[in-house]
C-alpha cells in the first residue's frame, strides 16, 4: 500500500467524525431553534477542507493510479467489471458530486438570511453530501474486489 493510499484511507475517518459532527449539530440547531454560532461555521469549514484533501488525494490515485489507464484502453470493459466500474467511475464520479453539495452548501449557508435557514441549508447539503459518501465507501461488507479494510495494514 502506499502512502497516498495509507491517507486517503485513514483521512476518510476524519471526513466521517467531522461530516456527522455538522450534520448532527444542523438537526439539533434546527429542532431546539438556537442561533448560529461561530463555532457552527467552524466545523462547517473544517468539514468542507477534510473534503478537499480527500478530493486532490483522491485525483492523484485516480491519475496515477491504474484506474485511468483501465479508462483510457477502454470504457466498455470498465463498465463490465464490478470492482473497475466502482473506482474507475461510481466512486470518483460520486464523491465529486458529494464535494460539489458541501461547496455549494457553504456558499448557501453564508447566503442564508437567518439563523434557523442557515442551520436548515447545513442539514441539507451536508446530510445529501454524507449520505453519498457514505455509500460510495468501499467497506470491508462490499463484494470482494470492492471491500477494503477499515485501517490501512502497513
Ligand atoms: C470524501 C471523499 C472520499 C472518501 C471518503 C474516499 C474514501 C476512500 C476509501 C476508504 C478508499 C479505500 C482505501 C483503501 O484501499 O483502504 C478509497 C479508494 C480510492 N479512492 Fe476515494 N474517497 C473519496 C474521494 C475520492 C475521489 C474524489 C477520488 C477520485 C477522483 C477517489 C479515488 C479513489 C481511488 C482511485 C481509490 C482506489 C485506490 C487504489 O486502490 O488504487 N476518492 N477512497
Amino acid at each position: 500500500m502506499n502512502h497516498t493510499l495509507i491517507t486517503h484511507s485513514i483521512l476518510r475517518w476524519a471526513v466521517l467524525v467531522l461530516g456527522v459532527w455538522a450534520v448532527l449539530s444542523a438537526l439539533f440547531a434546527v429542532l431546539s431553534k438556537r442561533e448560529y454560532k461561530s463555532s457552527d461555521n467552524k466545523i462547517n469549514l473544517f468539514f468542507m477542507i477534510s473534503c478537499d484533501i480527500q478530493l486532490l488525494i483522491g485525483l492523484i490515485l485516480y491519475f496515477t493510479g491504474m484506474w485511468f489507464d483501465k479508462v483510457k484502453s477502454g470504457m466498455g470493459a470498465v463498465m463490465k467489471d464490478p470492482a473497475e466500474r466502482f473506482f474507475a467511475v461510481e466512486h470518483a464520479l460520486m464523491m465529486i458530486i458529494a464535494w460539489l453539495l458541501v461547496h455549494v452548501g457553504r456558499s448557501m449557508v453564508k447566503r442564508a438570511d437567518t439563523d434557523a435557514q442557515k442551520h436548515k441549508r447545513t442539514l441539507i447539503y451536508f446530510g445529501i453530501a454524507l449520505v453519498i459518501i457514505l455509500a460510495m465507501i468501499p467497506w470491508p461488507f462490499r463484494q470482494p474486489g470492492i471491500a477494503r479494510e477499515l485501517f490501512p495494514t502497513f
